[in-house]
């Protein structure tokens, strides 16, 4: 099998040249992204491997399926940024639909934890051999109110992690975990009520921007609002207009909207073109990451491990992938909780 990797980077490989290896696999990495003039480039590959940021919309579908490719292969969990709609009858798309729950949502309460707590300040502080306590007093999180939209695998991880920090947890879900024991309720509800809204819902049509203006001026006073999700689950102007009325009191953001031509890129040393994250990134109770949250040890293995499984499956005799997201059923998500055969 061979595999054209896009949007590689050198903690991307390691896992990946180890694995592949063992199979007699064929890599090419590639550090730029899958785009309609880069697609040509996995010409003779059976399958190209994708990340976050990689555009696999319809005109990168067709270049695909032009040159012979069969599959995509999802390095991640999201995949709002392929048009499986598209794809359905010339690529197989397969993702990683869980790799380490906990990096992400371990992520997010280091951020909570670094904002709230002004770690951030303090470290620059002490580098610098100041070590005033002026302007560094944070709360306890203890008897807060977390609430939490999306209750999958990362939210309920992060909702337990809450838990441990003695803080009551509300969650908002389109589908509602049964037997989570987790107390939901309604997503105005959640807004009006949490200190603390951290977002673990997948990008999707309905859920772009549900963090807007209407749902800012519904939020507490000084709410604390995580994003280790998609960028665009929030309304950023909206977001910077909250912190600028003093009404949200903190946001840490693992994600951006516009996130995919500076994130993952060494830009120090050029002047910053995008002057809404400049403006985000200069506020002291801003803390953005550069979609890091999954970067563990473990995550990166069980990446590796997950992505060259699905591929397997998908070119073995019977093509049965669980882990393949498909349009047949019409609607992505169910389709792949109930199919049991293969999909074209
Ligand atoms: P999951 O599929 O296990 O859970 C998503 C949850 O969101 C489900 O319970 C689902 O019912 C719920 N949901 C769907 N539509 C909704 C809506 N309209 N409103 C409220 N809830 C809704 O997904 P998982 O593994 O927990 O990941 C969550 C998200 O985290 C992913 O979609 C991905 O975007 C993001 N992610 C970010 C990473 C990072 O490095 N920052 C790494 C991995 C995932």
């Amino acid at each position: 099998m061979k595999i054209a990797f896009y949007d590689t980077k050198p903690y991307d490989k390691p896992a990946f040249e180890k694995l592949c290896a063992e199979k007699g696999m064929e890599l090419s990495f590639y550090d730029f992204k899958l785009n309609p003039d880069t697609a040509k480039l996995a010409a003779g590959c059976d399958a190209v491997c994708v990340f976050v940021n990689d555009n696999v919309n319809a005109e990168v579908i067709d270049k695909l399926y032009a040159e012979g490719v069969k599959a995509v292969a999802l390095r991640c969990a999201g995949y709002n940024n392929v048009d499986i709609k598209h794809a359905y009858k010339k690529l197989h798309v397969v993702h990683v639909p869980a790799y380490s729950p906990y990096a992400v949502a371990e992520h997010a309460m280091a951020m909570l934890l670094t904002s709230i707590r002004r770690i951030h300040k303090a470290y620059i502080r002490t580098r610098d051999y100041n070590f005033s306590l002026s302007g560094l007093v944070g709360y306890d999180l203890h008897g807060k109110t977390a609430g939490i939209v999306g209750t999958g695998r990362i939210g309920r991880v992060f909702a337990d992690i809450c838990r441990g920090f003695g803080m009551r947890v509300i969650a908002y879900d389109k589908f509602p975990a049964a037997e989570s024991g987790l107390e939901y309720m309604p997503l105005d509800d959640l807004l009006r009520t949490a200190d603390v809204i951290s977002l673990h819902c997948p990008l999707t049509a309905e859920t772009e921007h549900m963090i807007d203006r209407a749902a800012i001026a519904k939020m507490k006073k000084g709410v604390v609002i995580l994003n280790t999700s998609r960028g665009k689950l929030i309304d950023t102007e909206a977001l910077i207009d909250g912190i600028k009325e003093r009404k949200v009191g903190a946001a840490c953001l693992d994600v951006y909207e516009e996130e995919a031509d500076v994130f993952f890129n060494d830009n120090s040393g050029h002047i910053m073109d995008d002057d809404t994250l400049a403006r985000l990134i200069s506020m002291p109770n801003v803390i953005v990451t550069s979609h890091q949250a999954f970067l563990t040890e473990e995550a990166l293995e069980n990446i590796a491990a997950a992505t060259i499984q699905n591929l397997t499956e998908i070119f073995s005799e019977n093509g049965i992938c669980a882990n393949e997201l498909c349009y047949r059923c019409g609607d992505i998500e169910s389709c792949k909780k109930c199919r049991n055969k293969k999909c074209f």
